[in-house]
């Protein structure tokens, strides 16, 4: 991987790659195995135990509540009975050796290197949720250049992916300058009923927090949404444009009545969501604005791309692209292009176009 943004696109396909994923008859199956069992993990075993390019061998998860347990009872697929969750990699790795690992633990990359750095030294390709690794050289282009490095030295190729970050707010909107002459601004929106959404998503975005309480861990970066930035830099990476002033700021939603949800309940008063912006200004101007706004019972969930430019675009997906099941596709379908990419710590914008696999 470059620095900054000089990051090259491969459109050719690595001829290193030994299993063939496409309409090949004797296709040999990607060994794929998941690290990290939440909400996140489980759903994407169980869209990948369906895909006939991909064998599950087994999961990690170091949560004592999971590690030993039989991956078919934990996800409820009989076709998972006989594999193991194990407490270690280390452990998964005497019994077989996976291709490729959805990785789906932790958002900041700090912590997901720890996790990440083992795996690239075996050779094995990630393709991972953690928000911050849809462009890890934004907050540590030093850990980036070293998982780079690793990959490229054992043949592992590694990305970040997801809905957002990963979609909605960065890769779809590039697309869509695809068919841009000129491009002046990009600004997208996105509004998401958090009610919907999953359990541990209704706490980050700080539902039940006393509001003083909730703006102290967002300043602290310790609760909101994880990639905003993220999701601008890989934009603007994308587009060419140098965006080292990336600003961001977030505020709480406060409930204006008593919510319920599937997990958790909020009182008037309480924090149930955020508002969250980033922009990013060249020569004064701001060029890229992200708007997010995920709360419980948010009015009409949409997400809406606004480019002025030519031809001026304005595309809004009503009622908003579903996140945690699109997340989940996100992951899966990205596991073929991914293989089919160079060796190295990959962006979204090196590999081919996003599609069903
Ligand atoms: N880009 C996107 O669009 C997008 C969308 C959805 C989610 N995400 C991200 O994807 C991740 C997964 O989401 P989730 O809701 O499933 O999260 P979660 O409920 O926190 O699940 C993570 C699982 O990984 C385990 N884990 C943590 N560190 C580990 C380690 N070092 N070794 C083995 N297992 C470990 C956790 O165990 P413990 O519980 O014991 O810690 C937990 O079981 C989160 O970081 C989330 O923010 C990204």
């Amino acid at each position: 991987m470059g620095r900054g943004c000089t990051l090259h696109t491969d459109f050719l396909l690595s001829k290193t790659v030994s299993f063939a994923y496409s309409s090949a008859r004797h296709m040999k199956k990607i060994k794929v195995a998941q690290f990290g069992l939440g909400p996140i993990g489980i759903e994407t075993l169980r869209l990948v135990a369906g895909k006939p390019w991909a064998e599950i061998v087994g999961a990690i998860d170091i949560d004592p509540q999971k590690a030993g347990r039989d991956l078919g009872k934990l996800t409820h697929l009989g076709k998972l009975r006989g594999r193991s969750v194990h407490a270690r990699l280390e452990e998964l790795l005497q019994q077989v050796k996976p291709d490729l690992i959805f990785h789906t633990t932790v958002s900041k990359f700090k912590a997901a290197f720890a996790q990440l750095e083992p795996i690239a030294r075996l050779g094995i390709s990630v393709v991972s949720s953690c928000e911050e690794l849809v462009f890890p050289q934004l907050r540590e282009p030093v850990l980036a250049a070293r998982l780079d490095r690793m990959c490229r030295k054992t043949g592992a190729r590694m990305v970040g992916t997801g809905v957002n970050p990963g979609f909605v707010m960065d890769l779809l909107p590039l697309c869509l300058t695809g068919v841009s002459g000129s491009v002046r601004t990009v600004q997208v929106e996105r509004v998401v009923d958090a009610a919907t959404r999953r359990e541990p998503l209704q706490r980050k975005i700080g539902s039940g927090l006393p509001p003083r309480e909730f703006r102290r861990l967002l300043k602290q970066g310790r609760a909101g949404h994880a990639g905003l930035k993220e999701s601008l830099a890989l934009l603007a990476h994308g587009l060419g444009w140098n965006a080292r002033n990336i600003t961001e700021h977030g505020e709480a939603v406060i409930a204006r009545k008593n919510l319920q949800t599937k997990y958790l309940r909020v009182r008037k008063g309480e924090t149930c969501g955020l508002r969250q912006r980033a922009e990013a200004r060249l020569r004064g101007q701001v060029r890229i604005r992200l708007d997010l706004s995920m709360y419980l019972g948010a009015p009409n969930p949409h997400d809406a791309i606004l480019i002025e430019g030519q031809p001026p675009l304005h595309v809004v997906l009503s009622g908003g692209v579903a996140g945690d099941q699109a997340t989940v596709a996100a992951l899966v379908n990205c596991a073929p292009r991914l293989l089919q990419a160079k060796p190295g710590l990959r962006l979204l914008t090196d590999l081919a176009l996003p599609r069903f696999a």
